[in-house]
């Protein structure tokens, strides 16, 4: 049992419980430095790649980094099998899919994304499918891809797979998981498993020179999100907490700079960094209700997890204790005060993020993202069948999740 900080006069410890059990790892690669993108065939030949398809959208194609990444890719002696560009922005089972029928037909033997969340959780899957053929569906869950040993050995390795991120927030570069739209079911598909790890991550800054100033600011907001809700969340490790708290510092010094003034490299660098720090799929009720109001009514990601964060953050620290203690170390860390009981330090934390974002320019009311009032009961349903739920520290009831939706609204 732990105790309080707020109950302990005069203390500046408190005693944590050991977790019975956690888990961490971080296996991918990760390169950092501006100008990499010129490397990337040297990079990438380390991990087993020879004729990588590269995958993005055509927005990024139209900047003129795919051919940069490309003339890399050469320049390390490696080909270019072909180039899809077809990723939307709110990707697909259709389009990745055709991504693996792509590469199969380009002769490619590795991926290597060129984009944000939607680009590089639409490779990983591909370079899934088209390893281990079937269809999307056939992976989705925790741990499903195929198993040496009748399923009890080590998963079976999918093609090279390496991604560069043209946001910094989404931290799908240098995570297990994928999200996936299922247009046909409006469900959100969520795959986890050891082989989606890409084996390489260049974070490189030239690559987020042209990121329009309102992606920067929402993709920034869902790191943010992730390293707050994994802070507190009942499943994160103490390894990806610690990650958490540096990704916040990062992102306190940085992600203004990084929206406001888009041409300061250090700003984007650094926030590509925080984004690879703070990603976890250990999150909570943000995520739960965030997913949802994306499949039912496209809300971009980090918008809604931007708007719902802050009033998450109250409904949790209502909950005291080892929830309010969390939210006091992020507020120490975001320069707030720590002190108080524990409805004020959530108040007060969820208060700053609130003004946060809206000094990012971004939407603070779902009511402006196109979610009706009668779209509630759907997104309820949406939020208590998400995997993030059982992860938030304090166990939101349907009537909770009304409520949070209509405050949020
Ligand atoms: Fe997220």
């Amino acid at each position: 049992m732990a105790v309080s900080r707020a109950d302990a006069a005069g203390a500046s410890t408190r005693r944590l419980a050991f977790k019975e059990f956690a888990q961490y790892q971080a296996p991918t690669r990760v390169v950092s430095g501006q100008g990499l993108l010129d490397s990337a065939g040297f990079e990438f030949m380390k991990e087993g790649a020879k004729r990588p398809l590269l995958v993005t959208d055509q927005v990024i194609r139209g900047t003129g980094l795919v051919d940069r990444v490309g003339a890399g890719v050469q320049d390390g002696g490696l080909e270019v099998a072909g180039i899809f560009d077809e990723v939307p922005q709110d990707s697909s089972t259709v389009v990745v899919e055709r991504c693996a029928e792509a590469a199969t037909a380009a002769g490619a033997d590795s991926f290597l994304a060129i984009g944000g969340g939607s680009v590089m959780d639409t490779t990983k899957v591909a370079a899934t499918v088209f390893s281990h053929g079937g269809t999307v569906r056939d992976y989705e869950g925790a741990y499903t891809l195929p198993r040496a040993d009748d399923g009890m050995g080590p998963p079976l390795p999918i093609a090279p797979l390496a991604c560069i991120p043209t946001t910094a927030g989404t931290g799908s570069e240098v995570s297990i998981a994928a999200v996936i739209k299922d247009d046909a079911a409006k469900v959100k598909l969520e795959l986890a498993d050891l082989p989606l790890y890409p084996r390489l991550a260049i974070l490189d800054p030239d690559a987020t020179r042209t990121l329009p100033p309102a992606i920067a600011a929402s993709t920034g907001m869902d790191a943010m999100t992730h390293a707050v809700e994994c802070y507190v969340s009942n499943d994160s490790s103490p390894h990806e907490q610690a990650t958490a708290l540096h990704a916040l510092r990062l992102i306190r010094d940085n992600l203004e700079r990084a929206v406001h003034e888009p041409e300061d490299d250090d700003a984007r660098g650094n926030m590509l960094v925080a984004a690879s720090l703070a990603i976890t799929i250990n999150l909570g009720a943000t995520h739960s209700m965030s997913h949802p109001c994306g499949g039912q009514f496209g809300v971009p990601h980090g918008v809604a997890n931007a708007i719902n964060l802050p009033h998450v953050v109250r409904f949790n620290a209502a909950g005291g204790g080892a929830i309010a203690d969390g939210y006091r170390d992020v507020s120490e860390i975001l320069g707030l005060d720590p002190a108080g009981p524990d409805d004020e330090v959530g108040d007060r934390l969820a208060t700053h993020i609130e003004g946060l974002v809206g000094s990012l320019g971004l939407p603070t009311r779902l009511s402006l993202v196109g979610v009706p009032e009668d779209g509630i009961p759907g997104l309820v349903e949406g939020a208590m069948g998400d995997g993030c739920t059982l992860m938030n520290p304090r166990d939101p009831s349907e009537d909770d999740y009304a409520d949070l939706f209509r405050a949020a609204l």
